[in-house]
């Protein structure tokens, strides 16, 4: 599996499991844990979480799955903008920690920027890290501006920015991702399959044939194919998680990357960051 190494050190896979929507369906919940396990089993232990993720739910679920496995884990959960002062991050993160059963998270994520000022943030994630609660620290869908205020703000500790970035949604390209890269700050791609929608596309499904891969194999590829880009699939079946999984060992030719061009264009202007 391909690693991507973080600011401080620690080094990842480059594809990941997401888990919004999980935890939440009694019916599914087995096929779940079991997704989860396999996908650990295989490499992808980097599993992205949020305690916004079923109030709860998800991080539940990880814990129950994945508890007998934590060491092997490197765990992402995210704060609400509205816990990302001092005091309500310290009970956030508890609460984070209690549910996944484990003593530490691996990187801990600002979910979207709110009221609560940069800086503030900032001294919380790390009196966080101080005592050993978190060992990384990061933020979730801030544009160019939002990351010059919170470097300008003390954030040079920050050590991922996870952001909707997929074949349909490339206008990170044109600002964002120069800049993160300029100082070494990895990306997380969320919605890497643009939630399934992506799957259909004609280009896409050619390309995926014309190499004897399926479409989603090769959305993730794509998103992969960046250096310090981590792609974080959701996938609820274990068929979808071995699918997902072989997508790190494909590698595009320069004519699947300009045929993919062509159909999902780079942005040629400066857009707002999009989010889900
Ligand atoms: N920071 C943020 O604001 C933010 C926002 C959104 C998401 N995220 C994170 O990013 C993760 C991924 O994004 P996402 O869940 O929105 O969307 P996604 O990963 O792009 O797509 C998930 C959907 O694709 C399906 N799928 C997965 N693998 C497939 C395959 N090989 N073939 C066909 N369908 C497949 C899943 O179905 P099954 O479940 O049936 O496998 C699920 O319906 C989230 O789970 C979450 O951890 C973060």
């Amino acid at each position: 599996m391909r690693t991507v190494i973080l600011p401080g050190g620690d080094q990842v896979p480059a594809l990941g499991q997401g888990t919004w929507r999980m935890g939440e369906r009694p019916a599914q919940r087995d096929d779940e844990i079991r997704a989860l396990r396999e996908g650990v089993g295989l490499g992808m232990t980097l599993v992205d979480t949020a305690e916004m993720y079923g109030d709860g739910a998800a991080e539940t679920l990880i814990g129950e799955a994945l508890g007998t496995v934590r060491d092997q884990l490197f765990l992402v959960s995210k704060a609400y903008p509205q816990n990302a002062g001092r005091e309500r991050l310290a009970v956030a993160c508890e609460n984070s920690l209690r549910r996944l059963g484990t003593d530490r998270l691996d990187l801990y994520l600002l979910h979207w920027r709110g009221s609560v000022p940069l800086g503030e943030t900032v001294l919380a994630m790390e009196a966080l890290q101080a005592a050993g609660k978190i060992r990384n620290w990061g933020v979730s869908n801030l544009d160019v501006d939002d990351m010059e205020e919170l470097i300008a703000a003390g954030g040079n500790g920050c050590a991922a920015n996870q952001l909707l970035y997929n074949l349909t949604r490339r206008g990170p390209e044109h600002s964002l991702l120069p800049w993160l890269d300029g100082r070494h700050i990895p990306v997380m791609a969320y919605s890497p399959i643009e939630q399934g929608r992506l799957l259909s596309n004609a280009t896409l499904r050619r390309v995926a044939e014309t190499i004897g891969a399926t479409p989603a194999q090769v959305a993730l590829a794509w998103a992969m194919h960046r250096d310090d880009v981590i792609a974080i699939p959701k996938a609820g079946t274990v068929a979808h998680v071995r699918e997902n999984r072989a997508a790190a060992d494909l590698v595009l030719s320069q004519d699947d990357l300009a045929a993919l061009d062509a159909a999902f264009p780079r942005p040629g202007a400066r857009r707002p960051l999009e989010m889900l």
